[in-house]
């Protein structure tokens, strides 16, 4: 028997099962359903967010793990659950919504966790160096205008740049844009970006 492929569903839309990229990503769960080679595990970043990171917590990983306080254990915690997880799956999917022109806070703030030197990327006389090895990703996008190809879409590169930085290179974008540009663009856009998922799920995985 083949190993199973470990796929980590993050979710980060503020609307709950209302969210156009919780639909995406229940769209790519239903498409892997019947495979026995795919195994999702799921976290959604709203309903179990973690906070901002702030200088006690960044401070906390600066300590040896012996030397920690139990608040600082209890800190450090955080970031250590997110990068065990990270580091036990192959492939990282993200349903990310456009909020505000960017990606969710919570989103945001998982990224904050798991971008730790040393652990995911290491500074060298060259620039830093990626530390997460044979794993990619897959960005499921929501949004409610279209930019895709223009200036105002930062969302598509600082996405790519912090999984770049991570070492996690192989990274494809599914696209539902104009999801608030009336009935018709909007359907059409999910009808699409369901196809592209189906198409990624069958090629890719
Ligand atoms: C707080 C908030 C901010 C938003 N900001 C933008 C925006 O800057 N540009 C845009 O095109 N759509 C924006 N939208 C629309 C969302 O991109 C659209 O509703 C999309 O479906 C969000 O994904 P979700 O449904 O999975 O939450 C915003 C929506 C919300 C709720």
């Amino acid at each position: 028997m083949t190993t199973p492929t470990k796929i980590l569903l993050l979710t980060s839309s503020i609307l709950g099962d209302g969210g156009q990229s919780r639909g995406l990503a229940e769209h790519f769960k239903h498409q892997v359903a019947e495979r026995g080679d795919v195994q999702i595990t799921e976290r959604d970043l709203v309903a179990d967010a973690l906070p901002h990171l702030d200088s006690a917590e960044f401070a906390s990983w600066m300590v040896a793990e012996e030397e920690r306080s139990a608040e600082q254990r209890e800190l450090a915690a955080r970031s250590e659950a997110a990068l065990a997880e990270l580091f036990a799956h192959d492939v990282l999917v993200l349903a990310v919504p456009l909020y505000n022109l960017g990606i969710p806070s919570q989103l945001k703030a998982w990224f904050d966790r798991v971008l730790r030197a040393g652990q995911t990327f290491r500074y060298t006389e060259n620039g830093p160096q990626g530390l997460v090895e044979s794993k990619r990703a897959v960005i499921l996008a929501a949004r409610g205008g279209q930019y895709v190809g223009t200036a105002l879409d930062s969302q598509t590169p600082h996405l790519r740049h912090m999984l770049g930085l991570m070492g996690i290179e192989e990274v494809d974008f599914v696209y539902a844009e104009g999801l608030a540009m009336g009935d018709r663009h909007r359907e059409a856009s999910i009808g699409e970006a369901r196809q592209a998922i189906g198409h990624y799920v069958s090629s890719r995985l």
